[in-house]
């Protein structure tokens, strides 16, 4: 197995924007159109003295810049960039595109996203255009063009964000169904039969006779069509993908030493994320107290989900081995089910979650708090006297601090212990999985996140280094690799993990991997087959049972509860049984089995338990076999490396002793940690 590879499939260059000396940039978004021209200077003057490296303008100012068609004004950001450099504060710029100006949609109306319900969106909001809409690109890349025009060569401004949180659309306006239509016609080479074929259409006399026949698919209409919704999910996905991929090429003919990214929401199922080659990296938007109790204990709704910083971190990683996070909250936001003020602590606590997965830079969401619009009741670093710094604000002077601390005294990023990085596993995910398995459940308690968590759970309680890769990447980096319920597969695609686990890979794949080719097609062949000369296992047949009914699983004598999913398999030769089903007319049939092939084993996951504990032990016992000692963290508690530090951080609703490693020494923190604390030690 070689050393952990990062290096990005497909992405732009790798080169480093950021230096390892720095730790982490640490900035701020500031809207200078939403206040006085003569706040301007305290403010950023301010920013600067509470720690920010940067700042960010220009989001969603679209009006400003282009107040008239074809006139623009540069004026006030070429001020407001003079000012952030006066104080020592580096620009990132957004292109603004989230939000047309009226006159555009006034004039153009054809550029408003249409539902499918045919609600047309409107003037008024954020996010109303349609990215398919080649007059609404055409008009966005104009004032781009203009943008970067003067600002990509221009040393104070580090970087660009595209758009806002850019999601894909599904978007019924007509525009985009001609161009759903292309992309069949492509995608099939022009050939109906082929998409007859791909879609199944013989089935309720769905046939098409030509292109010119197809339509969006209604996803609200009862049994459409699932081939077509995947063929849709996967259109509306490279909509997105190619607006930002061209508003980058398009700010990259100017910009030479820039960055570009953009902030995306970690909606791991859309499907788009990553999918723009030529951003530099990706970078996401996180908020982590907004109402829904998904914390441990009573409070856990003021401090969040203790791995939802790190999932986002394994997620994003990967992709080029560069991310950061655009947006985390100071404190409260408006738009949750209860908006409370997070635990004291908490603000922190996030920074150095995100940290410490690897990140280079952090900004935060916002600086001021807004005094009008939307986002009233939104807390900044500042309070609504624009003066008063809030408590969350404190929280990230502490941290800006913290980190200036340790910058040039500690080693490269990639400093890590051995026993850490010999624990590493990868979880191979594409979101095609989760549209074909969403579109036929078959068992209404069936969540396929859900599943994907039960197998990185403990990963991180087993304090393993975790990558989430698409099949772009190489198996072979990672002495585990995980596929959880990967229906969508090809022969291609079980060669390679055969190849992986007979040169020493330790591979698990769960229930549902396999059962399905990559058009969401059944083979003609024995159920689930695809997989058995891998495994060795054939499927007598899955079952699904009632919620309130729960069978049981039995493995080294304990016993685990299952409802959702269960394979019964029938080993062949050499195949060894660790788990059988408990009950019903197949007790004592297997529901787990592992084999050893070449110099690695593969490990089938017949079962998707309740709680998770299943998954859990059957990754313990792996990693025993494979004799890579794991630790024992609670949920809740975290440990990641980099820098030559160790940062452990603490979620629980009570305080927790960390014992430090021999020879280790703490820097930050203590070993006993309270609740939204942190620990950050040299070893
Ligand atoms: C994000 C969005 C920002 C801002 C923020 C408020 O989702 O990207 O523009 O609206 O929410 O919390």
């Amino acid at each position: 197995m070689c050393a952990l590879a990062l290096s990005g499939g497909g992405f732009a260059q790798q080169r480093s924007w950021f230096s390892d000396q720095d730790l982490t940039l640490t900035g701020a978004y500031y809207y200078p159109e939403h206040w006085d021209e003569s706040q301007w200077e305290r403010d950023l003057k301010q920013m600067h003295e509470l720690g920010f490296e940067f700042t960010h303008f220009a989001e969603f100012a679209w009006a400003q810049l282009e107040p008239e068609e074809g006139h623009y004004d540069f004026g006030w950001l070429d001020r407001a960039v003079a000012l952030a450099a006066k104080h020592d504060l580096k620009v990132i710029l957004c292109t603004s595109t989230a939000t047309p100006p009226v006159w555009l949609s006034r004039k153009y109306p054809e550029i408003l996203l249409l539902k499918e319900d045919g609600t047309r969106l409107d003037h008024g909001a954020r996010q109303h255009a349609s990215f398919a809409s080649p007059l609404y690109r055409e008009l966005a890349f104009k004032m781009i063009e203009k943008l970067a025009e003067r600002y990509g060569n221009d040393a104070r401004v580090i970087g660009w964000q595209l758009d806002n949180e850019p999601a894909v659309q599904f978007d019924y306006n007509p525009k985009a169904e001609e161009a759903f239509r292309e992309f069949l016609r492509k995608k099939y080479a022009g050939d109906i039969r082929a998409l007859n074929a791909a879609w199944g259409t013989s089935f309720w006399s769905e046939t098409y006779a030509s292109f010119d026949q197809i339509t969006l698919p209604k996803r609200s209409q009862l049994f459409m069509n699932h081939h077509q919704i995947l063929d849709y999910h996967r259109f509306a996905a490279g909509q997105t993908n190619e607006f930002l991929n061209q508003q980058c090429l398009l700010i990259k003919k100017y910009a030479r030493h820039q960055w570009v990214t953009t902030n995306y929401i970690p909606a791991y199922e859309s499907g788009h994320i990553g999918g723009s080659p030529d951003l530099d990296f990706l970078s996401y938007t996180r908020y982590m107290v907004y109402g829904d109790n998904e914390g441990i204990g009573r409070r856990g709704y003021r401090v969040g989900n203790p791995l939802r910083i790190a999932f986002a971190n394994d997620f994003f990683r990967p992709v080029t081995g560069t991310y950061g996070v655009m947006e985390l909250q100071p404190g409260q936001v408006n738009w949750g089910s209860i908006n409370p003020q997070p635990l004291p602590g908490a603000v922190r606590l996030w920074l150095w979650s995100v940290f410490a997965g690897g990140s280079d830079f952090v900004c935060t969401y916002r600086y001021r708090q807004p005094l009008y619009g939307t986002e009233q009741y939104h807390y900044g670093i500042v309070g609504t006297d624009g003066v008063t710094v809030t408590p969350g604000g404190r929280e990230y002077e502490q941290f800006m601090k913290e980190i200036r601390q340790l910058r040039g005294k500690v080693p490269a990023k990639e400093v890590k212990p051995a026993d850490y990085l010999a624990r590493r596993a990868a979880i191979l995910y594409h979101p095609e999985n989760s549209w074909s398995i969403e579109q036929q459940k078959q068992n209404a308690t069936w969540n396929t996140m859900g599943h994907i968590e039960k197998y990185y759970r403990p990963l991180k309680s087993f304090g393993a280094p975790v990558d989430f890769i698409g099949e772009d990447k190489d198996f072979n980096a990672y002495p585990l690799l995980i596929a959880p319920a990967y229906q969508l597969a090809d022969k291609e695609l079980v060669d390679r993990w055969t190849d992986y686990v007979k040169q020493g890979g330790h591979l698990v794949l769960t229930c549902r991997t396999a059962q399905k080719d990559r058009f969401g097609r059944l083979p003609e062949a024995p159920f689930g087959s695809m997989l058995t000369d891998l495994t060795g296992n054939e499927m007598e047949f899955y079952d699904l049972l009632l919620p309130d009914e729960p069978g049981t699983v039995e493995m080294e004598g304990n016993a685990y509860s299952w409802n959702t999913w269960g394979e019964i398999l029938r080993p062949g030769d050499g195949v060894e049984v660790w788990a059988t089903y408990q009950d019903e007319f197949y007790a004592g049939k297997p529901a787990v089995t592992t084999r050893r092939l070449g110099k690695g084993s593969v490990t089938y996951v017949g079962v998707d338990s309740t709680d998770g504990t299943l998954e859990r032990e059957v990754l313990r016992k792996l990693y025993d076999r494979s004799g890579i000692g794991i630790m024992e963290l609670p949920y809740g508690v975290t440990l990641e490396f980099r820098n030559g530090l160790g940062i452990v951080l603490n979620y629980l609703d009570r305080p927790y002793h960390f014992a430090l490693p021999k020879g280790a020494t703490a820097v930050i923190g203590e070993e006993d940690i309270p609740t939204a604390g942190v620990l950050v030690f040299r070893f």
